[in-house]
């Protein structure tokens, strides 16, 4: 009966559901409707209750902690020290100041909650508790500066990788820095470096992942989904961060010892535009045109209707419509 009432407050969570509609539709007094949504609460689920309305699920818990991530990472492993914070404004800002300290490579930072998380190109990115991945990683790779973007790439490789270990999900890559479900995105990657002009000092990698939540605001609900949304199951939001954090390790060591060109195949095996029609906002200009693939150092080409292949270092791109 709880797994029903469960059910229910999942089924209705845009809005809030009367004690007495739960009670009526699951043949069951008012009295062990509120004891079942008690005995939820116990368990981490997160219920709003309000006095005339009802109640309305907000989240669905899983525990993220500094023990639950290291315990599945190799005793000597890139990443030595991991932070974890309930809530921070973004953790891009708490990696970027513990860049200025001087924090060594591998420092992760994962907060359950961001209130100010930043997207790319200015926009906000949605973090509220108990629901995604919202990390930081602070790196020093001795790459050329213009080499740097394409850690981009290799993190999307993790990511994708990392989940699909956890969950046996399958999500695309668009280039550069979506990935999506089901044609919605599911995760974004923000990097962000500190560099001299022919030196990059530090790579700030942000990754935010939709993990159990179970509903978007309605502008975003066409555009955003959640592992849990798109399965109907809720994931372990720490072993999922381990994974990626470990698949990251290998694919950042051979691309710092071979070059982006090696994991280039790992990358175009999960690219979904490849091949199609799209539509690729620069600053400057929209072209339209077919996107041929990437090339060794992961800068996009699109071939336009006249024959021309234009590369392409930063854009939005979409599908054209047909
Ligand atoms: C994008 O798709 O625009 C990139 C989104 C990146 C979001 C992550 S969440 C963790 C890190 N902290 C932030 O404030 N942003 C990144």
């Amino acid at each position: 009966m709880k797994g029903k009432v469960l059910q229910l407050l999942r089924e209705n969570s845009d809005d809030f559901l009367s004690g007495e509609s739960i009670s009526e539709r699951l043949s069951c007094s008012r009295t062990m409707v509120w004891k079942y949504i008690e005995s939820l609460r116990k368990e981490g689920y997160e219920i709003t209750a309000v006095s005339n309305k009802g109640y309305r699920l907000k989240g669905e818990t899983d525990d993220v902690s500094i023990h639950a991530i290291q315990s599945r990472l190799e005793e000597d492993s890139l990443f030595q020290r991991i932070i974890v914070e309930s809530s921070v404004s973004s953790t891009q800002h708490v990696a970027h100041r513990l860049d200025a300290e001087g924090a060594k490579t591998g420092t992760v930072v994962v907060a359950d909650e961001q209130t100010g998380g930043r997207g790319r190109l200015g926009r906000t990115w949605l973090s509220p508790p108990n629901t995604g991945i919202w990390m930081s990683l602070l790196l020093r790779p001795k790459v050329e500066l213009r080499k740097a973007p394409q850690l981009t790439l290799v993190t999307a490789i993790a990511v994708v990788r990392g989940i699909e270990k956890v969950t046996g999900i399958e999500v695309d890559i668009k280039w550069p820095n979506d990935l999506l479900l089901n044609g919605k995105k599911i995760a974004g990657i923000l990097t962000e470096m500190q560099a001299d002009p022919d030196h990059v000092n530090s790579v700030i990698i942000g990754v935010g992942l939709n993990v159990n939540q179970i509903s978007f605001p309605p502008v975003m609900k066409e555009i955003a989904t959640s592992l849990l949304i798109e399965t109907n199951e809720r994931y372990p939001r720490a072993e999922i961060i381990a994974e990626i954090l470990k698949e990251f390790e290998w694919l950042y060591e051979t691309y710092l010892t071979k070059g982006f060109a090696f994991l280039k195949p790992l990358w175009e095996a999960r690219a979904t535009t490849i091949g199609k029609q799209i539509v690729a906002r620069t600053a400057r200009e929209t072209l339209e045109g077919t996107a041929l693939g990437i090339d060794d150092t992961g800068v996009l080409l699109l071939e336009d209707a006249s024959g021309n292949i234009h590369h392409i270092y930063s854009a939005d791109i979409d599908l054209a419509k047909i």
